[in-house]
């Protein structure tokens, strides 16, 4: 008899891989390969960082070998010394001259429909055109490209193009605001956009060119502006600046001709912003190399991928997970992945489902927020499709609460679906903290950290806790970890190598039970997770002060049964202005048009004053235990 889903939580159960999928695991054939017998043992030989990194790094492509494999003077590290590599070079030109030319790299479906499918040929042929384009229009190793496309084809294809001759690409979500790219444009000191006349989203069309238009006033460096006809709307083309991207790949020589630039392992591969906790967006850097060798391994370890499956990792490209594993760690391995244009529900609440009958994907990695949309939308929308070609289940972007977690683990994996929860962040490349196929599970927790890297939860003093929260801690440098944050060396070290001698802090707070598993509780610092997206409050208050209307302004997150939080941002007016339901909506669209439609604030309190420390920092913290009607903690430092 099938037990209700209660039932199985008071249990805590422990969900055990079958016996085939251990043994025909990717990481099982590795230790077999390696005359390792347990998991156990595989751990303790990784923790020879440089031996188990450099048996890795052999699985890939190298122009030149390195000579060392780290050089670590904290905070830090350099990985393949002297290795010459080009990551493009390894997601594509590998596999041509191969059978896996005619394999297809993306089976890519619009919004409206239709289907687009590019080979492995294909796509190499595609970015060596934008490539060579690129290369006509003056675009050197090193310099900045930004991408701001919406989920369409042409996105991984460009950033490809940048990888194959040593530009930096630079993407932003398409759904940040004309000011937020204008930020990020003017940090990065890009030369280049490549954008869209526009994007399908929910129904409607989503902007980018009008929007990059906007964005770019008061953007010195930039010299040209990419089209991708997707709507075939009309828009205004500024001559000489704006070029359509069908018409300048028309006109380049034969696209099999342009050659990938040897690189070195440490040449900076991308840079992509991200929230922290003051109001400047942190752009955080990544290089060929190392960053190659961690996705490339996690994806083929933790998701098992073989090559007959077809992948779908349902992030939007604009974030890490997609750049990691939509772009660069599939197309290493080889894979067929699926990517999707628009909203998860339009125009039925189905539409995730119909696509993984349609596709056959047997593998599905995507966030608890929209496992939990799902739910609410309730099983007669999975009923209706036939989901048994999946074989794994992923899950990325918070902690996935149990009901969440059995919730996906009956109705779309059929109860016959491990799921990997993966921890990881922008910074650190790849997943840090998550099952491999061979792990048993417990409904929550993302296990334990991975070979090769080594973590801990710690309290103030730095010192090892285990059965209640502290500080998630890496205490070892990994291939794939951020090199530094854009023209900001100073912050680097501050934020993220200060509190503890030589360990990584990432800002989460974990707890690590008896038997070495890790189950996470949220963030330490001042970032929200709304739906899986980072947003720091300081972004959103910044936002807020600089309507005219508003003198002071505090943010929190609430606690939300769908996207887990939701921001509360509490107000105090000018003198001489009156609260109001007009300006509550105003507030909220313009903070929606300031930074982007993700950080609005769903709830407003206009309030007279707010609790600050003598210094004059506002304690968020009083006024989220405030709202959640908790004790308040230590008030030493408020001043009133
Ligand atoms: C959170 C997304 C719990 C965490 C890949 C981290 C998670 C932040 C998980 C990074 C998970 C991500 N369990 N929390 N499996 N995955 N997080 O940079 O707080 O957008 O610090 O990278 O998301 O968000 P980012």
């Amino acid at each position: 008899m099938t037990k209700t889903i209660e039932a199985l939580l008071t249990e805590t159960r422990i969900f055990n891989p079958s016996d085939k999928l251990v043994k025909e695991s990717n990481v099982k054939i590795w230790m077999n390969r390696h005359g390792i017998k347990t998991y156990e043992e595989l751990l303790e030989k990784a923790k020879n960082t440089e031996w188990f990194w450099d048996e890795i790094a052999k699985e890939l492509e190298w122009f030149k070998p390195w000579n060392r494999v780290l050089e670590w003077i904290p905070p830090h590290a350099r990985w393949f010394i002297r290795g010459e590599f080009n990551i493009a070079h390894n997601a594509l030109d590998r596999h041509i001259n191969t059978p896996r030319q005619n394999k297809t790299a993306y089976i890519w479906e619009g919004e409206r429909g239709g289907v687009r499918k590019l080979t492995y040929h294909d796509l190499y042929q595609e970015s060596n055109k934008l490539a060579a384009a690129l290369k006509n229009l003056g675009i050197k190793k090193g310099d900045r490209v930004m991408i701001y496309l919406p989920m369409i084809l042409e996105l991984p294809i460009a950033m490809l193009a940048c990888a194959k001759i040593g530009a930096v690409h630079c993407v932003v979500f398409s759904g940040f605001s004309p000011n937020a790219l204008r930020e990020r444009v003017n940090n990065a000191e890009a030369k280049i956009i490549i954008t869209a006349d526009g994007g399908y989203r929910r129904g409607k069309i989503i902007q980018t060119k009008k929007n990059t238009d906007e964005a770019l006033r008061n953007t010195p460096t930039v010299k040209n502006v990419i089209v991708v006809r997707r709507t075939g709307e009309q828009i205004e083309m500024a001559p000489e600046r704006d070029l359509w991207w069908d018409e300048i790949v028309k006109n380049t020589s034969a696209p099999s001709e342009t050659q990938t630039t040897p690189l070195s392992s440490e040449d900076e591969l991308f840079i992509l912003y991200t929230s922290g906790t003051t109001g400047k967006p942190k752009g955080v850097v990544h290089v060929h190399g190392g960053y190659a060798v961690g996705i490339y391994n996690t994806l083929k370890w933790v998701f098992d991928v073989k090559e007959k499956d077809v992948w779908w990792c349902t992030a939007d490209i604009g974030w890490v997970t997609g750049h990691s594993y939509a772009v660069y760690a599939p197309l290493m391995l080889g894979t067929t992945s699926i990517m999707y244009e628009g909203a998860p529900d339009y125009p039925s609440p189905d539409r995730w489902w119909s696509i993984i009958e349609k596709h056959k994907a047997t593998i599905l990695y995507t966030a608890p927020t929209s496992i939990r949309m799902f739910m609410k939308y309730g099983e007669e929308w999975t009923k209706k499709h036939n989901l048994s070609s999946l074989r794994l289940l992923g899950s990325v972007g918070e902690p996935i609460n149990p009901e969440a977690w059995m919730w996906y683990y009956k109705n779309i994996g059929n109860e016959q679906c491990q799921i990997m929860d993966t921890w990881w962040q922008t910074e650190t490349g790849n997943f840090m903290i998550s099952p491999l196929p061979i792990t048993p599970l417990k409904p929550g927790s993302a296990a334990k950290p991975l070979p090769g890297i080594e973590a801990d939860v710690v309290d103030e003093d730095g010192r090892p806790v285990v059965g209640k929260g502290g500080y998630l801690v890496i205490k070892k440098p990994w291939p794939a970890m951020l090199r530094t944050l854009y023209k900001d060396l100073g912050r680097y070290e501050q934020q993220y190598w200060s509190k503890f001698l030589d360990s990584y802090l990432a800002g989460d707070i974990a707890r690590k039970d008896e038997d070495g598993y890790f189950w996470f509780q949220g963030r330490a610092d001042d970032v929200l997770n709304i739906a899986g997206h980072r947003i720091g409050t300081a972004e959103v208050e910044s936002a807020l002060v600089s309507h005219p209307a508003v003198a002071e302004a505090a943010a929190i997150g609430v606690p939300d049964v769908i996207k887990g939080e939701i921001i509360k941002a509490f107000i105090i007016l000018k003198k001489e202005t009156e609260p109001s339901a007009e300006l509550e909506k105003e507030l909220k669209s313009w903070v929606g048009k300031e930074i982007s439609p993700i950080a609005k604030p769903e709830l407003i309190e206009f309030v007279e004053s707010l609790p600050k420390t003598r210094s004059g920092k506002i304690m968020r913290r009083v006024l989220k235990a405030k709202e959640l009607g908790e004790s308040l903690g230590d008030t030493s430092t408020l001043e009133e």
